[in-house]
């Protein structure tokens, strides 16, 4: 090679920005408790929660965005996880599905997904209550989803047509929607 091919090759190689991005200190707040970290930029906020922290009760089912099993909530909103870097989220409040319940007790949604045999495998669970408990939340704060006539937005008068509505982001591949739906019509009907 040329000696003028080979200097340019060096010079090029010098110029070129590093093939990672360096580690960076964030504070991830999840279930009210603060994590420390050095994490690299492009580390997503699920990988972060289940390779860093070993938080593996949020899934990871395609880490594209479709299934909705990396379901999580960040400031009471529900996100997915994989679609997000963790270091958008530094000093957030974060809940995960292990943050759910209280003082020993599953959360409402998760005793009604028990009560309701809203699962087979389990796989998608966790992606399915955090979503739910935030669709209430939803409700609450009178937000419309496609279905929705005015008159329908009281939470006792959420139909299982809304709910399944609402819950279209969260995929089963066990197919186990009726019972899914049941246990959140039911919490909705408590609440009314
Ligand atoms: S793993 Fe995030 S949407 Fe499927
Ligand atoms: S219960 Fe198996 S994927 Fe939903």
């Amino acid at each position: 090679m040329p000696d003028d091919d080979q200097s340019l090759l060096e010079q090029r190689a010098q110029d070129a920005p590093p093939s990672y991005a360096p580690p960076q200190p964030l504070t991830l707040r999840i279930n009210g408790a603060e994590h420390d970290l050095m994490i690299e930029p492009r580390v997503t906020l699920l990988d972060a929660l289940r390779e860093v922290l070993g938080l593996t009760g949020t899934k990871k089912g395609c880490d594209r965005g479709q299934c909705g099993a990396c379901t999580v909530l960040v400031d009471g909103q529900r996100i997915n996880a994989c679609l997000t870097l963790a270091v958008m989220h530094d000093g957030r409040d974060i809940t995960t599905v292990e943050g759910l319940g209280q003082d020993g007790q599953p959360h409402p949604m998760q005793q009604a997904f028990m009560d309701c045999d809203g699962f087979q495998c389990g796989y998608c669970t966790p992606g399915q209550i955090c979503s739910a408990v935030a669709l209430l939340d939803e409700v609450k704060a009178r937000q419309a989803s496609m279905l929705t006539d005015g008159e329908q937005l009281a939470p006792g008068a959420l139909s299982e047509d809304e709910i399944r509505e609402r819950m279209s982001g969260n995929l089963c591949r066990c197919g186990a929607y009726p019972n899914i739906v049941k246990a959140i019509h039911s919490v909705v009907l408590r609440q009314a």
